[in-house]
């Protein structure tokens, strides 16, 4: 246990915001119990209120006592793949206050892998409401740095971590109304939940999410999606007014130019680091190579679409 971490688990306790890296993303976390501490957490991240946002736990046992009527695939999902990226939505018990949960009957919770985010948890000792330490809508933090740049002096403390493992946001799936649908992607694929419990995709009705809203996780910068064989003729177009992010090799007519792994998991990890850099670049437009179609590209092409808006 480090000093910082007890700092921060004082800071907490004592109603402010600390900043933490979780294996995901860094998590902007205010005590969860506390409507105070979680309405200065909506006001710095300028969210609207009625957004729920995720309860972190340091074991399931804790995270389990925000909840009611928890389904056994809750548990089974819980088992194979927590501590990690995975966020569950189930039904709420008198812990889960309505300022934590949107007024919404569910509540959001999920017990993170990274050892800081462990040890923090584990020392403050209950719920943590922890959205991304970003300004809604923008692009979620991937280091302490990224953190520092958007939130500044808002934050009490920012516990450093390193550069996020994952570099997405967690995967959630909601259990609240008895079958497990998944509500974002994630590096936890479907692929990887059906081979535990039956998984459908999202609908109309699913509960409201603001990783749901259209545009989201964005650059300021406009960017745009671009298939492999027109990525050409845009950038003849455009030429010294864009920046690319593509699979292929740099073209001499872009002065910036990230080249991106082909593999959807270093993508990931790569990509908003990679968003916010081609965004301080004073381009007019961000041209984005698309990802294949895959099932294994459907977190990085979900994260894609909503910055492309
Ligand atoms: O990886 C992650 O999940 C990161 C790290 C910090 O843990 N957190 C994160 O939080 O992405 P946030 O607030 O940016 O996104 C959480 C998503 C939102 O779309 C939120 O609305 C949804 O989870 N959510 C949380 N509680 C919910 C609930 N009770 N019902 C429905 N959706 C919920
Ligand atoms: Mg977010």
């Amino acid at each position: 246990m480090t000093t910082e971490v007890r700092r921060a688990a004082e800071i907490l306790r004592a109603g402010g915001l600390v900043a933490f890296p979780t294996e995901t993303v860094y998590g902007l976390g205010a005590d969860a119990s506390n409507a105070a501490a979680v309405a200065r957490l909506y006001a710095v991240k300028g969210r609207p209120p009625g957004h729920p946002v995720i309860v972190h736990f340091d074991s399931l046992e804790r995270a389990l006592a925000w909840t009611r009527e928890v389904p056994k695939e809750a548990r089974i999902l819980a088992e194979r793949f927590w501590p990690g990226p995975l966020t569950l939505i189930l039904k709420r018990s008198e812990k889960a206050k309505d300022f934590v949960t949107g007024g919404q009957p569910c509540v959001g919770i999920r017990v993170p892998s990274h050892p800081v985010a462990q040890a923090l948890l584990k020392e403050f000792g209950g719920g943590v409401a922890a959205p991304s330490a970003n300004r809604f809508g923008r692009i979620s933090p991937t280091s302490a740095a990224h953190v520092r740049e958007d939130l500044g002096s808002d934050v009490d403390l920012v516990l450093e971590g390193g550069p996020s493992e994952v570099g997405i946001e967690s995967t959630i799936v909601d259990l609240s109304g008895g079958t497990a649908v998944l509500l974002r992607p994630g590096r936890i694929s479907k692929a990887d939940l059906q081979q535990v419990v039956d998984v459908e995709e999202k609908t109309a009705s699913s509960p409201r999410h603001s990783g749901g809203l259209e545009r989201h996780y964005s650059p300021r910068t406009p960017a745009r999606l671009v298939p492999t064989h027109l990525l050409d003729k845009e950038i003849a177009q455009l030429g010294d007014k864009v920046a690319v992010l593509a699979f292929s090799r740099p073209d001499e007519r872009v002065d910036f130019w990230l080249r991106m792994p082909r593999e959807p998991q270093g993508y990931a990890q790569r990509l908003y680091a990679a968003l916010r850099e081609l965004d301080g670049t004073g381009c007019e437009l961000i041209l984005v190579e698309a990802p294949p179609e895959a099932p294994e590209w459907a977190a990085v092409r979900d994260r894609l679409l909503r910055a492309c808006g």
